[in-house]
């Protein structure tokens, strides 16, 4: 089995990041993080329930997201400052994987408001998007923005997300269901002949009868 749990948790390091999984350590610093976003990015980013700002929600959570990693459903990843990685200055987010004929993910990311406009998370997704392109064995990275979320956008475009289409009433955003701007990224280099298998196994009678589209 080559699946993503048998590879370490990946550590990358970008001219002024660092990136890698959260741990059990990280749990104050990623709950400063997600308080500073809570009331700060409530127009961009679906509302969570309260009880997801607790210690308790997030020590479950962080067991949650290692137990996803291991397991081939989906990374994130936290952002620190390279030289002081002691403040969470932000997250990326792979989820949904499916492998198969899809080999594909969608992404999420979001910025401590103070550090914005410098170019940060550009700088922390050419890093990201060049693991999941390389060590995850992805083929597509899907990303999704509101139409007035005007610096997502940008980020995209400048990473090489193309846009597919206009998504309606896509997501629940500050109580109203919000149209969404569909971008992807195809893996730029060659894609892998043998795509990495879904580690998960199935039966193959039962893997034969699912649509290409969800891993088949
Ligand atoms: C989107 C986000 C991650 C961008 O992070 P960042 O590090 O500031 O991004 P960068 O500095 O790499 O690039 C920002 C780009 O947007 C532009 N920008 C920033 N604010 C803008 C605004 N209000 N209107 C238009 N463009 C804007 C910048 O000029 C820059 O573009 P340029 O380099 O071509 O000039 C950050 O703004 C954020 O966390 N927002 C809240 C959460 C969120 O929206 N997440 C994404 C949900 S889809």
């Amino acid at each position: 089995m080559t699946g993503p749990g048998a590879i370490p948790p990946p550590v990358l390091r970008t001219r002024r990041l660092l990136l890698r999984p959260p741990a059990a350590a990280d749990l104050t610093a990623l709950l400063a993080f997600l308080l500073l976003e809570r009331g700060e990015m409530r127009p961009f980013v679906p509302r969570r329930p309260d009880a997801y700002y607790t210690t308790a929600f997030q020590r479950r959570n962080l067991r949650a997201l290692e137990k996803d990693r291991r397991e081939d459903r989906g990374l994130v990843l936290l952002l620190f400052d390279r030289d002081r990685p002691g403040e969470v200055l932000g997250r990326i987010t792979f989820s949904r994987f499916v492998r198969g004929a899809f080999q594909a993910a969608g992404l999420g990311y979001s910025l401590a408001a103070p550090r914005r406009g410098k170019g940060l998370m550009t700088e922390a997704l050419r890093a990201a998007l060049g693991y999941a392109f390389g060590p995850l064995g992805l083929h597509r990275v899907e990303a999704a923005h509101m139409p007035r979320n005007r610096a997502s956008g940008r980020v995209l475009r400048r990473l090489g997300f193309r846009r597919e289409g206009l998504a309606r009433g896509y997501l629940l955003i500050a109580g109203r269901w919000e149209d969404h701007v569909l971008t992807a990224l195809v893996n730029p280099r060659r894609c892998p002949a043998q795509p990495r298998a879904f580690p998960r196994a199935r039966s193959p009678r039962r893997r034969s009868r699912r649509s290409p589209a969800r891993g088949s």
